[in-house]
């Protein structure tokens, strides 16, 4: 599928991953809607063909509402990339006690119901778009991790999360087909973004080495790439992709 003249929308537009992938759609020519909480938009920079939009994730009136501003583009809605999350930690039995049920459920809300949500309401506006070659509509990209299949200790919230979202690529994909809409999931492995901004350059050099080849983090701009790739590639569908330079997370 061609992205330029193609409205899209990111969620976590305003940073990281979602940030660099803005910016690679913008630059193939889409008109981007980038959707962020206000605090993600205030530190996110100016970036050419790239409109930010308030809105939670979870919250379907947000989303329905930037969802219809990408609809009045005056250029068909054909993708959503979904960025957005939180990666907060937590043991299950520690010597603070249990593991806060709250926070389970926020990163379940965030990651596996925002994606949903955001998924769900965006699918609905580009079924109704003109088909293109093959009766194809559009593409969902989702993003999981590798904590969806090796997580670590202090991430069963995070792994749920993200297990699930590993987990609804198939059946959505299958849910869509009739629409011509496809569905991709990208697992990312250690990519050097804000959110490992707070580790020490210690820890992040571990992390480094612990890539078998390249020997080093992920970058935002190599997320970006495999999105472009798997928009303009219109055989892929149904299927998480892992991209992480074959590292397989140790329990710690
Ligand atoms: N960086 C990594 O190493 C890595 C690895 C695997 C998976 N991931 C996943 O990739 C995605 C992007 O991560 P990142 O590293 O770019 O993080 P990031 O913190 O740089 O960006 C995440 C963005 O999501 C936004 N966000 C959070 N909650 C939101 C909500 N409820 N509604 C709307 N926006 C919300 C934040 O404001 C932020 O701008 C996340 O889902 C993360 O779990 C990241």
């Amino acid at each position: 599928m061609r992205i330029t003249d193609t409205a899209a929308i990111v969620t976590g537009g305003a940073s990281g991953l979602g940030g660099a992938t803005a910016a690679a759609l913008a630059a193939k020519g889409a008109r981007v809607f980038a959707l962020d909480l206000a605090g993600g938009i205030e530190k996110a920079p100016e970036v050419a063909g790239v409109t930010y939009v308030e809105a939670d994730v979870t919250d379907p009136e947000q989303v329905g509402a930037a969802v219809e501003q990408a609809t009045a583009a005056g250029v068909p809605l054909r993708t959503v990339v979904n960025c957005a999350g939180i990666g907060p930690s937590g043991r299950i039995l520690s010597r603070k006690g249990t593991h806060d049920l709250g926070l389970f459920r926020k990163v379940i809300e965030v990651n596996l119901i925002g994606t949903f949500n955001v998924m769900t309401l965006a699918a609905e506006a580009m079924a109704k778009t003109e088909t293109l070659e093959d009766d194809a509509r559009g593409v969902v990209i989702n993003t999981a991790s590798v904590a969806a299949f090796d997580g670590q200790i202090g991430q069963v919230a995070y792994s749920a999360s993200k297990g699930g979202v590993a987990g609804l690529t198939l059946p959505a994909a299958r849910d869509l087909a009739s629409q011509g809409i496809r569905v991709v999931t990208i697992a990312p492995g250690i990519i050097d973004t804000p959110m490992l901004a707070t580790v020490s350059d210690e820890f992040r050099a571990g992390l480094a080495a612990s890539v078998p080849f390249p020997k080093r983090l992920g970058r935002p701009d190599e997320y970006a790439q495999l999105a472009v790739d798997i928009i303009e590639h219109d055989y892929l569908n149904g299927e998480v992709i892992r991209l992480d330079g074959s590292i397989r997370m140790a329990p710690r």
